[in-house]
């Protein structure tokens, strides 16, 4: 099967996790990644499934993605699949988990819906995990959001180890399970 896996990443954190997504999928099929910005349209209907992901920025998909997405033609043969990495921390137990995410990157899976629907595209799911924050974005969020000092102590060291080994695992899986719904 031909797969596309297409990213954009501006510090690491997405394109690791496409690379976990390749990992995943390269040694049965006919895999390309690529960044965002070398993907032709005119060529993606060559690709049965294609993976799109991009970096959170202002709470949805980066903007090279949200193109891409315009640009999608109408009715392809391909099918798609959405990821987004994000800096926002998302402790898991934590009562506000999903307010904190909904506020923070909660427009991202929404953009892969719409344009799936109005485009007459297959979608066959989502993931997204957190990444290490670049040192403006660290600084946004310690202006912004996490403002007492006991709680950015707390989150500046944790912040720093994503995606972790077990995100990677995670993205890997999210990629077998798409390929079991073909
Ligand atoms: C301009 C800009 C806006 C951002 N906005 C958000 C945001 O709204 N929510 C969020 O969780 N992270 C936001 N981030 C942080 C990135 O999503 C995060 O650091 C991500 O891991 C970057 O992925 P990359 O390394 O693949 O570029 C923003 C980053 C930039 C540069």
């Amino acid at each position: 099967m031909k797969i596309l896996i297409a990213y954009y990443s501006e510090t690491g954190n997405t394109e690791q996790v496409a690379q976990a997504m390749y990992g995943a999928v390269a040694g049965e099929h006919d895999v390309v990644l690529m960044p965002v910005g070398e993907v032709v349209v005119d060529r993606l209907d060559g690709f049965e499934l294609v993976f799109l992901g991009a970096a959170v920025h202002d709470s949805d998909l980066a903007r090279p993605l949200k193109r891409l997405l315009e640009a999608l033609p109408m009715n392809p043969r391909f099918k798609l699949a959405g990821f987004s990495n994000h800096a926002v921390y998302v402790p898991d137990g934590s009562a506000r988990k999903e307010e904190i995410y909904s506020q923070w990157a909660g427009r991202c899976l929404p953009s892969f819906e719409d344009t799936c629907r109005e485009k007459g595209i297959q979608f066959l799911g989502y993931f997204h995990c957190q990444g290490v924050a670049s040192k403006p974005i660290e600084e946004f969020i310690h202006r912004e959001i996490i403002t007492s000092e006991k709680e950015w102590n707390e989150y500046l060291p944790e912040s720093r180890k994503y995606p972790t080994p077990e995100d990677l695992k995670d993205a890997k899986g999210f990629a077998r399970r798409i390929m079991d719904k073909l």
